[in-house]
């Protein structure tokens, strides 16, 4: 890796980062109060084939020794896959005992955008519909060229998405070439929110160094 220069950042903090050094999502933890219904939604409708599960520790004052898991003793922890090597998990917490979160709140989690094979993405389209799932927007190009999502919720209320990209390749999906912007649509739009030409220029030099799949000016 080359680095950048300045003199504010830690050592490990110059580094040009233009490959990720993690690979992406090894489980996303969620929250319901009826696993039942979650994994027949999960596993029933989105696909996503059961792994395993567990009984997490003692919650309570004995909490601070399992390493931050939900306060309530011996509750279910159920992991699924989600593809792409990647694993979602939920805890089931007591029915009643806390509310439920408001996603347009700092460090929520607003949604999470599955992606989906073009040749795949009617298919789910229709199983969401089978099933009595409403699709509250889309399915609808939202990302020039032709890149669709569709927006719908699980039994929780969490907001989910499903995104394929319609001109692309099943075989290769190139989320990250594909959902890239050019250097100079990514320098006009850093200049929204900061007017450190240095800072600008410095992330721009961490963006990846393969070409973006499509020329946009703006998603
Ligand atoms: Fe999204």
């Amino acid at each position: 890796m080359d680095r950048i220069e300045t003199t504010q950042l830690p050592r490990s903090a110059t580094e040009r980062v233009r490959k990720p050094l993690l690979r992406g999502v090894h489980h996303l933890a969620l929250n319901t109060d009826d696993m039942r219904a979650t994994l027949d939604f999960y596993v029933r409708i989105l696909g996503m084939p059961l792994l395993g599960g567990l009984r997490t520790g003692p919650g309570g004052a004995e909490r601070a020794q399992t390493r931050g898991n939900p306060p309530y003793s011996h509750i279910p922890h159920y992991f699924l896959d989600m593809g792409g090597d990647s694993t979602l998990a939920f805890f089931e917490y007591p029915k009643g005992v806390v509310g439920k979160a408001d996603r347009d709140t700092i460090a929520a989690m607003q949604h999470v955008s599955f992606v989906c094979k073009p040749s795949l993405y009617r298919q789910m389209e229709q199983r969401l519909k089978e099933n009595g799932v409403e699709i509250v927007f889309g399915p609808k190009a939202i990302v020039t060229p032709n890149i669709h999502s569709m927006y719908f919720y699980d039994p929780n209320g969490i907001r989910l998405e499903i995104s394929a990209d319609m001109d692309g390749n099943d075989d290769d999906l190139a989320v990250v070439r594909s959902f890239t912007l050019s250097r100079e649509a990514m320098r006009r739009e850093l200049e929204t929110i900061s007017d450190d030409a240095a800072w600008i220029e410095g992330m721009l030099d961490c963006m990846p160094e393969e070409e973006p799949l499509y020329k946009r000016d703006k998603f």
